[in-house]
Formats: structure tokens, sequence, C-alpha cells
């Protein structure tokens, strides 16, 4: 269970994040979507720990905190709950899939060398991966690199994996491939929230939608709620531009 407060966060005079509620529970795939520039990273890497957001709260895995008086060694323990899997990867250029999966397991969690390495092996195996432990990133496609992004993140064990547009960096023979991966993590009963363009996948594998407009939740509910009869303008226009991508009358 991942449970936000009251969250805000400025860059300079520009607030990004405007005081909302945001939550995860245990085993749900929580979406979130909407507009370029209205957020939805900034709330990541907020609840990552790789931005400080300026005051609300957070709950996750046990652990609570203040945003605005949180201590270095409680970020830290916070920062265990989650993991994140980027847009463009962020893998490690100069190491093996298999020495980026197990960098965490080895710095963050303390593993012992050989214990981690088993468990980098059988994740990057279940990832499909197995034949590419010693490729560098440069020797593997888009969607290889974003399949060890994935592993990397399922090594930790996190309470909650999040997502930030993990197919948007790919070719488009590639993104199926990817979201087909993540729903296998849901089906397993992984805790996630991903930021997505992909609203066909959103509407397949959400338990909730998140609609995040400048800084503020516009709408939040089940997809067919937000995808098939949305109440807010805003988000109804928004949503309409999707739905007819993937429908047949499209390619006739
Ligand atoms: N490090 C930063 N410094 C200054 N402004 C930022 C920074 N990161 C994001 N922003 C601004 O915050 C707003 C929200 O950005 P972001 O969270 O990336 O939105 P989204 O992911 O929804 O496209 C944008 O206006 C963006 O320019
Ligand atoms: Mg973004």
């Amino acid at each position: 269970m991942l449970e936000i407060r009251n969250i805000t966060k400025s860059f300079g005079a520009d607030q990004v994040l405007k005081g909302f509620d945001f939550f995860v529970r245990e085993g749900d795939v929580v979406s979130v979507i909407g507009p370029s520039g209205s957020g939805k990273t900034t709330l990541l890497r907020c609840i990552n720990f790789l931005e400080n957001a300026d005051s609300g709260t957070i709950r996750i895995g046990g652990l609570h905190a203040d945003f605005s008086r949180i201590r270095k060694k409680e970020k830290i323990a916070m920062r265990r709950k989650t993991a994140m899997v980027f847009q463009n990867y962020a893998l490690f250029s100069n190491m093996t899939a298999l020495e980026n999966v197990m960098e965490g397991l080895v710095i963050a969690r303390k593993m012992e060398r050989p214990a981690a390495k088993e468990a980098a092996v059988k994740v990057l195996s279940k990832v499909g991966l197995a034949s590419k432990l010693d490729s560098k990133p440069r020797e593997l496609s888009g969607g290889q690199q974003q399949r060890v992004g994935i592993a990397r993140a399922v090594a930790l064990n996190p309470e909650v994996i999040l997502f930030d547009e993990p197919t948007s960096s790919l070719d488009p023979e590639m993104v199926d491939d990817i979201l087909a991966l993540i729903k296998d993590l849901a089906r397993e009963g992984a805790t996630m929230a991903i930021v997505t363009h992909e609203m066909q996948f959103a509407y397949e594998i959400s338990d909730r939608v998140v609609f995040l407009d400048k800084g503020e939740i516009l709408a939040e509910g089940s997809p067919p709620e937000i995808f098939d009869r949305p109440r807010e303008d805003r988000v109804k226009q928004f949503v309409s531009r999707f739905n007819f991508k993937r429908a047949p009358e499209y390619y006739l």
C-alpha cells in the first residue's frame, strides 16, 4: 500500500504538484494519465525520492513520513520500498545486463555478490533474457534494454514498482512486447503505478485510472468510468483522441 496525502512540489515559482492525494492498494495497478507537463513524472520522482516534495505525507510498507521534514535515514529506508522503470531505461552503459540488475542488490540491498547474482539471473531469465546476461546495453535492442530495466526493478522486490512511460522510447514493434511483460507482472499480483500514453493498455490493466492535469487530479476512477463515460470535458477531449486509434475503422 502506498498512500500520499496533500503532496506539493514547486520548481521556482511554478507549482507543479498542487496538493492532492494519491494511493495504490496492495496488488493494484494504477495508471496515471494526462497531458504532457501535468506533473506525472514529478509525482513518481517524489514517491521515489529522486525529487524532494515540498509538503505532504507518504505512507508505504509500514513507514510514514512528512515530506517537509523527512530525515536522510528515513528517506533511504523509504526509497527501498519503491523501484522505478524509466522511459530511457537508465541502465549503466559500461555494465552488462547481469551487472545492471546485480548493482542495486549489492549496493542498496547489501546482498552478497553470489546471492545477488543468483537473484539477478533468475529475474533476467524470467523476462526472457537468459541468453543476454553478459551483453552491454548497446548490444541490446530497445525492448531488451527495457526488459533489463524492468528486471532491475522486479529484483529489488519493492512494495510498489513505478513506471514512467516505459514504452515511449521504443520502436512500435517492441511496445506490445513490453506491455505484455508488464501485464504478466500485474497478473502475478505486483503493485504498480504506471504513467503511460498507451490508453488501450491502461484500459485493460488498471484497477484505477488517475487523470492528472496542471498538477491536480481532475478525475479518477475505474477504466470504464474514465474512458467510456468521462464526466469532465477535459478528460473527454483527452481520451476521445485515443479511443479511435485502435478501433477497427481506423484501418479501413
Ligand atoms: N527539474 C525541473 N526543474 C524545473 N522544472 C521542472 C523540472 N522537472 C519538471 N519541471 C516542470 O514541471 C512540470 C511538470 O513536469 P513533468 O512532471 O515532467 O510532467 P509530465 O511527466 O506530466 O509531462 C513541467 O512544466 C516541467 O517543465
Ligand atoms: Mg513525464
